[in-house]
């Protein structure tokens, strides 16, 4: 997407061959700023400390990091441990998984002398990957906000929770393609933002890139969406996925299952959209088979923002010596979401539906 019409990914490599190039998603929405990862363990670092963020995007960094490391030494020891390292950084998204055993499988099929190039073209390869297949989930569900402008007549409201834009993946993003498609298409949209506490993804990231981007939307509070339901003003709600089982469950940012009661209760569609790196097909049940990320206090107590003097402080909001939990992620059973999005089309939220659009998995269901 295009930043003062430049456009940008949310990684690639260095064009002087130093390390890889991130932007610093910390900084946003105050700053936007690019940050240089040198080596592997940088990498491990940005993902923990959430400098990049986004289930496709943690993967993407994860793959470069694994190319970082076979520039650093091919070894398999080195290898195996570049794995363990980065598969320890976020226990929730499973496209961290899914990015690590795809690069291992390629390496450990070359010699060490040629592991480097392989690596980097490997993660490259996914990079690109991504991007297109975030293209075709928007594609797909934009079809579904265009219906919605023709049965209606008037702009298109949509609930979004989390960041589920370009800034999570490589480029486009999953929740938040469509809409970018719909817009350019046209079609008129407007998008309920959810804050997304703790961190604020919603009114820090996917704020800022929707006004980037020229789309009409409001910041609501995370308890406001129920009320709009209610009375009419939500015509659908999309969001992202950190990770779905085979049966069609999907873990994502910690509200989003609050979300998907509140329009099950008031009949509004519930669509999740996903490229086929999210599916964990190994697990059945989401609420039992899913680790949650439970994440430090601080995140609860404290908030950062911008003084009216254009200053960045962080103050505490919560009572002092009161703790505080911090889940985040939840699991939104299968039965709650309408339809799921992937870069293959629209499908029931079902084992069925899933094999339908994946069929080379009906062996190993
Ligand atoms: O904790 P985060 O910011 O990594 O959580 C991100 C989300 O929950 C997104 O909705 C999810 O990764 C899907 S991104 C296409």
């Amino acid at each position: 997407m295009k930043i003062d019409g430049v456009h940008y990914r949310t990684i690639f490599p260095a064009e002087d061959g130093d390390g890889i190039m991130v932007i610093d998603q910390t900084r946003l929405p105050f700053a936007f700023a690019l940050l240089r990862l040198r080596d592997m363990d940088e990498a491990a670092q940005a993902i923990v400390t959430m400098v990049v963020r986004g289930a496709p995007l943690i993967g993407a960094t994860a793959a470069y990091g694994v190319a970082m490391q076979m520039r650093a030494d091919p070894s398999d020891a080195s290898l195996a441990g570049a794995i363990r390292r980065l598969t320890a950084t976020r226990p929730t998204a499973v496209n961290l998984h899914w990015a690590l055993s795809r690069m291992e499988r390629c390496l450990s099929a070359v010699p060490t002398s040629q592991r480097a190039e392989r690596a980097f073209a490997e993660a490259a390869a996914l990079c690109d990957e991504d991007v297109e297949q975030c293209r075709q989930i928007g594609a797909h569900a934009m079809t579904l906000i265009a219906e919605r402008h023709r049965e209606t007549g008037r702009p298109v409201n949509i609930l979004t929770h989390c960041n589920a834009g370009w800034l999570a993946c490589v480029d486009w993003g999953t929740a938040l393609s469509p809409i970018y498609q719909a817009h350019d298409a046209g079609i008129p949209v407007h998008v309920w933002v959810d804050e997304t506490r703790p961190r604020n993804q919603g009114a820090a990231l996917t704020a800022y890139e929707l006004g980037g981007h020229g789309v009409p939307h409001t910041v609501i509070v995370d308890n406001a969406g129920g009320h709009l339901m209610q009375h009419g003003k939500v015509d659908m709600c999309i969001t992202g996925t950190d990770r779905t089982t085979a049966t069609g469950d999907v873990a994502n940012k910690i509200g989003t299952y609050l979300k998907a009661l509140a329009a099950r209760d008031n009949g509004v569609p519930f669509y999740v959209t996903l490229p086929a790196s999210t599916i964990d097909w190994t697990i059945d049940d989401g609420v039992s088979g899913i680790e949650i990320e439970e994440r430090a206090e601080r995140e609860v107590t404290h908030l950062t923002g911008l003084t009216d003097s254009g200053t960045i402080e962080t103050i505490r909001v919560v009572a002092p010596g009161s703790p505080a939990g911090n889940p985040a992620f939840d699991v939104t059973p299968a039965r709650l979401v309408t339809r799921l999005i992937t870069e293959r089309g629209i499908c029931e939220a079902s084992r069925k539906g899933l094999l339908g659009l994946y069929p080379e998995r009906r062996a190993a269901a």
